[in-house]
């Protein structure tokens, strides 16, 4: 079994989870991670809400792209005006190789307001590229730091 755990994080706390489900999944897997960064990324609140908003792509770091050697996907993002950051939206857009595949698509929210537009967003593109099965959690900022939360959270939802 091999997978991927692949992200983006702005602030710190979705790669704080990314970390704790790739620790998760290598007990029963051969796990790699990678970590998307926006490389036109604004420092702006507004503006980056409004290039999320408006579905942006990011220019991001070149990151595999190819993803059939792998039998799990996991893709997360932070919850960007109801929609996942434009760094994760281009990787999204560029990511090959999904047919039939395990998807866990993850995110970590604030006030959780578009949580779930976001997820189905995530979940619409990568259901395009004929993607198999898909499950999905979430964590809100304030629970991030709550390591045995997370673990719950990531095994009731991903049985892993
Ligand atoms: C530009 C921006 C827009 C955000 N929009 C939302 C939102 O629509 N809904 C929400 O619940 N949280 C929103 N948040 C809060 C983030 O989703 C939350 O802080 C997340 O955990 C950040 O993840 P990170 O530390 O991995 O970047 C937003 C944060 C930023 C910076």
């Amino acid at each position: 079994m091999k997978s991927v755990v692949i992200y983006y994080s702005y602030s710190g706390n979705t790669k704080k989870i990314a970390n704790i489900l790739t620790e998760s999944l290598s007990k029963t897997s051969q796990v790699e991670e990678i970590e998307l960064i926006a490389l036109d990324e604004s420092r702006a609140f507004l503006k980056q809400c409004h290039r999320a908003f408006s579905k942006t792509r990011a220019k991001i770091n070149p990151v595999k792209f190819d993803l059939s050697d792998y039998d799990t996907i996991c893709l997360g993002s932070p919850v960007w005006a109801f929609g996942p950051a434009p760094a994760m939206n281009a990787y999204l857009d560029l990511c090959i190789g999904l047919e039939g595949k395990q998807i866990i698509l993850f995110t970590t929210y604030g006030s959780g307001t578009g949580n779930q537009r976001c997820l189905d967003y995530m979940q619409d593109l990568l259901s395009k590229k004929k993607a198999g099965t898909f499950s999905r959690f979430s964590i809100a900022q304030l629970k991030v730091k709550e390591k045995d939360f997370v673990i719950k959270k990531i095994q009731e939802t991903t049985r892993l």
